[in-house]
């Protein structure tokens, strides 16, 4: 089934998630569910704040920058209470987009290396490292479960000058191919 998306403005995405655990209801569907929206909206990753729950889980599907790198052709993943545990050298900017956001794209600057301890959908731990473009779509997913988004991480300047494009947003004028939950559609 196909979720709606929550747009930016909705407070869910400025909450901290919470852990969970196997015995979370309806799970296996949920994470289906996910799958499914992430794909109609063309997404390369969706956090479960971004369909309203705040618990800590991601998916990402890399696919699409197999062309960039070609190890990313494989990169498809669920990640349920992830801990970023270290992010490394120098940081690089990189143009991100976000489907609580739609029709805007703005450069992030993160850097270029991580550890991370997460589970997978059986509740098995793992500790990896990632980087490049892997490692952004992470950092930009982890982001949501720790209640922040991309335009969070622009300068000051930057966001004034979108601020016509977030209040579009903040009040659904922005008509996106998927389907949302605007934060204050009248
Ligand atoms: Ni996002």
């Amino acid at each position: 089934m196909i979720l709606p998306i929550v747009g930016y403005g909705n407070p869910v995405l400025k909450k901290k998630a919470g852990e969970i655990d196997a015995s979370y209801p309806g799970l296996q569907q949920f994470i289906d569910d996910m799958w499914e929206t992430m794909y109609n909206a063309n997404g390369v990753g969706l956090a479960a704040p971004q369909v309203g729950k705040s618990i800590r889980l991601f998916m990402i599907d890399a696919s699409p920058f197999e062309e960039e790198e070609e190890e990313l052709k494989d990169f498809k993943k669920v990640f349920i209470n992830a801990q970023i545990l270290e992010e490394t050298g120098e940081e690089w900017f990189f143009n991100e987009g976000c489907l609580s956001f739609p029709d805007l794209r703005e450069d992030v600057s993160r850097k270029p290396k991580i550890r991370i301890r997460y589970q997978d959908e059986k509740f098995n731990t793992y500790e990896e490292e990632y980087e490049g473009i892997a490692a952004r779509i992470i950092q930009h997913e982890y982001d949501h479960i720790e209640g922040i988004v991309f335009v969070d991480r622009i300068t000051p300047l930057k966001r004034r000058l979108i601020k016509n494009k977030l209040t579009n947003i903040i009040k659904g004028i922005t008509r996106p191919s998927y389907k949302m939950k605007f934060a204050q559609k009248s």
